[in-house]
């Protein structure tokens, strides 16, 4: 049988560039699907400021020309393998060539068009046509509107099909239509309010809602929340319209890189049968991250970009409370706005053996965060799946969140009649609940020991692997290439 071939569109994937949440999912989905039955491959922007060895292992395939408008731009084909799965890059000095990978909106918006528009005209380079192309938020909007608009008569591209996901609504790619007819040579009519304008811009994350045969989003609940007016970011209306085409699939973890008992950056390995190795990891985090040594203070880690998304506006009004009242500690690894920057580096020089901070980006010290402290907190304002709650669950570390979106839909509260639960959660986006929540937790972690035990091995057993994910989007092509088939 011939295999159900897939290309993934995006940003940013592991272990090749990484700012947010987006880049696990790229990095880890594709590895999940049944090799015997679909062929997927993930096609990327190839940064300059990837890292120098992995850079070094990209092989030149192939390059072309791209027509944006006026412009002609060369495109530059690479390719490598990680983790048996087949990566392409998009190669453009003028584009690529910045110290991050995104930059100002009107950079992007132009960097991105030339992105989607090279992904298309490298398949027949490359010699790929896949059944399905599989985009991912705003960067890849424009991708399915080029495919139906400039590409449709093309026999080559005709038959294939667009999944687009959102990963985050709030994010759209908004700038001046003029400019981007400019940039992009859309035709001028597919800037009306039905398909690429938005209150006056032109906005790619809505073109690739109205142009994608499915759209899909990171949770069933922010599924749901993006249809109201509280959620959409405006686009409610328009996800109301295409409610029958959207599906919210909750995202998975690498369960190989998220691993206590393997995990290489983690002071002393544990599993769900022998948690001992995590008292050692909370040990070590106090004493590396000089917080007082104590197993009685309830250890709350923060791994995070720091923005208003986060809910750290509740964070600064209860941290003076919780830090002069209550045996709480914190540990928080993260950058972001300057606001919520100084706010931690304050309350880490007024109470240094109860609050370490480290403003910046660490693989290894997420990992000892997610594996030595006893909580984890994530009180967004709202999130369409999270990732981090998950990393926490599987080593143990009981998330206090907010229920919103994902973290609805993967954090079970805990509900101490019936003795079950998975973490501690509270509903409306209000200071004290957080702060009561966060006391019900210490309580708990404090004066039922036994309880708290059973909670970090219930959390540890559930299987947020990319499994049964994995098979919902199989589902999703297949639905997508049916016609093929009849
Ligand atoms: P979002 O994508 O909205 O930022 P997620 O919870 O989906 O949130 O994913 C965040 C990912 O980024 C997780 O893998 C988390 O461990 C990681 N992360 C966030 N900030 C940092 C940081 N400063 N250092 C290392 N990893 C980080
Ligand atoms: C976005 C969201 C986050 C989600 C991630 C991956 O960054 O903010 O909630 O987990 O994408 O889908």
């Amino acid at each position: 049988m011939e295999k159900t071939k897939i290309l993934m569109a995006a940003s940013e994937a592991i272990p090749y560039m990484k700012t947010g949440g987006l880049a696990d999912v790229v990095g880890s989905l594709p590895k999940y699907f049944d090799r015997d039955r679909y062929d997927v491959r993930v096609i990327l922007p190839k940064y300059k400021c990837m890292s120098e060895e992995l850079l070094q292992q990209l092989k030149f395939i192939c390059h072309f020309y791209v027509n944006l408008n006026w412009r002609r731009q060369y495109a530059g084909i690479f390719m490598s393998q990680y983790d048996g799965v087949t990566y392409y890059f998009v190669d453009n000095e003028f584009y690529f060539a910045g110290d991050k990978p995104y930059n100002n909106i009107y950079e992007d918006v132009e960097k991105f068009a030339f992105f989607s528009k090279a992904v298309l005209e490298a398949l027949p380079v490359i010699d790929f046509a896949p059944d399905v192309i599989h985009c991912n938020d705003w960067q890849t909007g424009l991708l399915p509107v080029f495919l139906k608009t400039v590409y449709g008569s093309d026999n080559f591209y005709a038959g294939i099909k667009t999944v687009f996901t959102i990963h985050n609504m709030k994010f759209q790619g908004r700038w001046k239509i003029k400019e981007v007819a400019d940039v992009t040579g859309l035709p001028e009519h597919i800037f009306n309010s039905g398909e690429l304008e938005f209150y006056g811009e032109a906005n790619y994350l809505k073109g690739g809602i109205v142009y994608a045969d499915e759209v899909t989003t990171v949770s069933p609940t922010y599924a749901d929340e993006i249809c109201t007016p509280e959620g959409g970011e405006g686009l409610d209306g328009l996800m109301l319209e295409r409610r029958r085409h959207l599906r919210g699939i909750v995202n998975g973890i690498d369960y190989e890189v998220y691993n206590p008992m393997k995990d290489k950056y983690i002071y002393k390995n544990f599993s769900v049968r022998n948690t001992s190795g995590k008292i050692a990891d909370k040990r070590n985090l106090q004493e590396k991250e000089g917080l007082k040594v104590d197993k009685d203070a309830m250890l709350i880690g923060i791994v995070s970009r720091m923005t208003n998304q986060k809910g750290f506006d509740l964070v600064a009004y209860m941290m003076e409370e919780m830090l002069s009242t209550m045996n709480v500690q914190f540990a928080v690894l993260g950058t972001g706005e300057e606001q919520y920057v100084d706010m931690f580096n304050y309350f880490h020089d007024k109470y240094p053996d109860k609050l370490s901070v480290f403003i910046g980006y660490s693989e290894e010290k997420a990992h000892e965060i997610y594996a030595g402290c006893d909580a984890f907190l994530m009180p967004s304002l709202f999130e369409p799946c999270g990732l981090s709650q998950l990393m926490s669950m599987r080593y143990g570390t009981l998330p206090i969140v907010r229920e919103t979106g994902g973290l609805k839909d993967t954090v079970q509260p805990y509900n101490e009649y019936e003795d079950v639960g998975t973490g501690f959660s509270f509903s409306n986006f209000n200071a004290h609940d957080m702060l009561h929540v966060i006391q019900y937790a210490l309580d708990v972690f404090t004066n039922h020991k036994d309880r708290w035990q059973e909670m970090i091995e219930r959390a540890m057993r559930q299987d947020f692997s990319w499994n049964t994910s994995a098979g919902e989007y199989e589902k999703l092509y297949d639905s997508c290439c049916s016609h093929l088939t009849v």
